[in-house]
């Protein structure tokens, strides 16, 4: 075994804007820079000296300091949790090999007493993002029980001082909430089985005085679609730390002799260009590495789902009357949602029957796929793989495929029980129902629906996440252009490990499009806009209640991937065509939306929101405003991130809103575009009519030679 002394003292990574330093000469491995590029000559054995600090004759003197496996006993939330012979193991590991290759380096930490071996790995991607992970493994002859093994324990620098982290319910999806990083020990956890609608898995951490272009910004995610943990730890000596893992249940991971257990990766961006820049990392980072090529290639089309629609009230007729009314709108892919299989006439009964409904589709889906085809959209369909209804063919055939606790009782919700993919004759029966759905038909997207949370989790909940991703690779390895929408009533499971396998997320059931703003506005930081479905629905809203005009639910929906969840026949004439110019609009500006850099917006008063989406010498901004505001003269909204001495002329796209186009001054000189630098759009900006709720507008920039 290679000594501590043979570390190398340092170990350093660059990439792409990304600077990561970690200092061995203690034998752990701390982090002394994490963020922008230093120097390449940078001397670092001065720069570990200046972060090294002198002991007070209060504080340990083997203090081992911050480092990347906070030990048991010395740090709060220790990385590793292990049990052995029904005891907890009280761990004290050594660094005993570092090494880095490339953009990526392994530390190798052991512990000789309790047989473990942790190895941590960083790597930076592409884009900037230090993707990180670790494996634990059993080096003793007893079976060894892992309670917690972090993918990601990453001291953080103080001048991170405020923490953004997401609330979130049904409907009303990552909230996002900044309060003062005060000392103690933040948690959040899920624990349905799935990372939740308050995204727990997503985090951010800023400086003092951050803003939308400038300042220190960390953001990190965990790349798991089970349950998570994550802990934000300040402590007495302001030593702060940020750890992310997989959430195990005692007797998930129960490693025998030599067995090793990998834990999912966790990945941080670390910078100092503000919100924007960890945003674009981000983005960039889902586009070059995370999602399947099917979702970054191709255009995202315009969709109808019929479920705010119709709901389950499926007829031929009616589907084909639908289906035209959406192509005369210039809708791309025609989804039918819940309500087409066996005897499935409302959420009571026939999950895990997948075969189409004869009573509504004597002749199958097949003559309802042609007129689709003729109208020139493709066709989509939901299915919710995963569940099983008590009143069921499959769960009156297989009762034991359900997942449950022998003896106990079989708790539903939304009327429905969990189908357990850890047996696999389940797992095989539900992939050939899929299989021979696309075998029959002309399917080219399904909405892959999961609609409760798993409880009991019957000590399974680990394996049956790895069993739905195991069985979304399956399906693409034999399907690869099949494009897959991940969905949990809504945005219940969206994370990197799913969108690994998935061309879209359904980010929220409700279409509301003032809280959607919100909505989206907690995704967009992280994920790109190109998958976050995003689509116009009923006014009133059927969650909310609240109308909207057409005007502003169709340009709200413009930013993401675009869709229309209502029934056009029920739209008016000048609804109709407001509805068609804005799908025309998005398709002819979707390039740019999706391969663009977000911006947002800055002087936003209370209850607006915005983007702006730059590619190339062109940009498109929104400016919504969802509440009467407080005044009348609302302050100007400034456009950060253009060039600044590069003019631009900018133009307000009709049709203007109403009553708020009634006040725009020089309506003339808007409507033929006016010039100013990027400096004056960043510092001066636009002083328009903001003062109205439901106020939506577009403006478009184009840089001049
Ligand atoms: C979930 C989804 C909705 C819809 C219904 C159908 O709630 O989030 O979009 O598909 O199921 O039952």
């Amino acid at each position: 075994m290679p000594e501590a002394a043979a570390l190398p003292p340092f170990l350093r990574l660059d990439r792409a804007g990304t600077c990561v330093v970690l200092d061995l000469r203690q034998g752990m491995a701390k982090p002394i820079h994490l963020g922008s590029p230093l120097p390449a000559d940078e001397d670092l054995e001065s720069l570990g000296d200046a972060a090294r600090r002198g002991r007070h004759e209060n504080q340990a003197e083997q203090a081992s300091g911050p480092s990347l496996l906070p030990q048991m006993g010395v740090e709060v939330t220790p990385a590793v949790i292990c049990l052995r012979g029904g005891a907890e193991c009280f761990t004290r590991f050594l660094l005993v090999q570092a090494s880095a290759a490339g953009h990526e380096c392994r530390l190798r930490f052991r512990d000789e007493i309790a047989a473990i071996e942790v190895e941590c790995r960083w790597r930076v991607s592409a884009a900037g993002l230090v993707v990180a992970d670790a494996r634990l493994t059993n080096l003793g002859t007893d079976p060894l029980v892992v309670v917690r093994l972090a993918s990601l324990a990453l001291p953080v620098p103080s001048r991170f001082v405020a923490v953004t982290r997401h609330a979130g319910r049904w409907a009303a999806e990552m909230h996002a909430e900044t309060v003062a990083w005060t000392r103690g020990v933040q948690v959040a956890r899920s624990q349905g089985g799935r990372p939740g609608f308050g995204g727990g898995q997503w985090v951010m951490l800023s400086g003092q005085g951050t803003t939308e272009s400038n300042g220190a910004v960390l953001g990190a995610h965990l790349a798991w679609s089970g349950d998570h943990e994550l802990v934000l730890e300040r402590d007495a000596d302001d030593e702060r730390r940020l750890l992310m893992a997989a959430r195990l249940d005692i007797g998930e991971a129960v490693l025998a002799a030599g067995e090793s257990f990998q834990s999912p990766a966790a990945l941080f961006h670390v910078g100092e260009g503000g919100r924007a820049a960890l945003r674009q990392a981000f983005h960039r980072h889902a586009l070059a590495e995370v999602l399947p090529e099917v979702a970054t290639r191709s255009p995202r089309k315009v969709h109808l789902n019929t479920w705010e629609a119709l709901y389950f009230r499926h007829t031929l007729a009616d589907l084909r009357e639908l289906a035209e009314a959406a192509a005369q709108l210039g809708v791309e892919r025609f989804v039918l949602d819940d309500g087409w299989f066996k005897g499935r006439r409302d959420d009571t009964t026939s999950l895990g029957d997948w075969t189409v409904d004869s009573t509504v589709f004597p002749e199958g889906l097949a003559p309802l796929i042609r007129h689709v085809r003729s109208l020139g959209m493709d066709f989509g369909l939901w299915v919710e793989p995963e569940m099983l209804s008590p009143d069921s063919d499959l769960a009156r055939e297989h009762p034991e495929w359900c997942l449950s606790v022998e003896g106990q009782v079989r708790p539903t919700q939304r009327h429905q029980w969990v189908l357990d993919l850890t047996q696999p004759e389940a797992a095989e029966h539900v992939f050939r129902c899929l299989e021979a759905l696309l075998r029959n038909n002309e399917i080219a997207y399904l909405k892959w629906d999961h609609n409760r949370e798993l409880a009991p989790r019957a000590g399974r909940a680990r394996a049956q996440a790895l069993a739905h991703l195991a069985l979304l690779d399956r399906l693409r390895a034999q399907y690869p252009q099949l494009e897959i929408e991940t969905c949990a009533s809504g945005g219940g499971r969206v994370d990197f490990g799913t969108l690994a396998r998935c061309s879209r997320f359904w980010a929220s059931d409700n279409n509301d499009p003032i809280e959607r703003l919100v909505i989206n506005e907690g995704w967009f930081q992280f994920l790109p806009p190109r998958v976050a479905g995003n689509h116009v629905g009923p006014s009133p809203n059927p969650i909310t209640g609240r109308q909207s005009p057409m005007l502003f639910r169709a340009r709200v929906a413009m930013f993401g991937h675009m869709g229309v969840e209502a029934d056009p026949r029920r739209m008016t004439e000048a609804e109709r065509s407001i509805l068609a110019a804005h799908i025309a609009c998005y398709r002819q500006w979707r390039e740019c939306l999706h391969a663009g850099d977000w911006w947002l917006p800055e002087g936003l008063e209370s209850g607006m929101h915005g983007w702006m989406v730059v590619h190339g010498q062109r940009a498109l901004a929104l400016l919504a405003q969802t509440r009467f505001a407080s005044s009348h003269e609302v302050a100007p909204v400034r456009f950060p991130g253009r060039r600044a001495t590069a003019r631009y002329r900018v133009r307000l796209p009709e049709p203007w809103p109403e009553p708020a186009s009634r006040y725009l001054a020089l309506p003339a000189n808007w409507r033929e575009g006016r010039v100013l630098s990027g400096t004056a759009l960043a510092r001066v900006g636009l002083a328009l009519p903001l003062a109205h709720p439901d106020t939506a507008w577009l403006i478009e920039f184009e840089e001049l030679p």
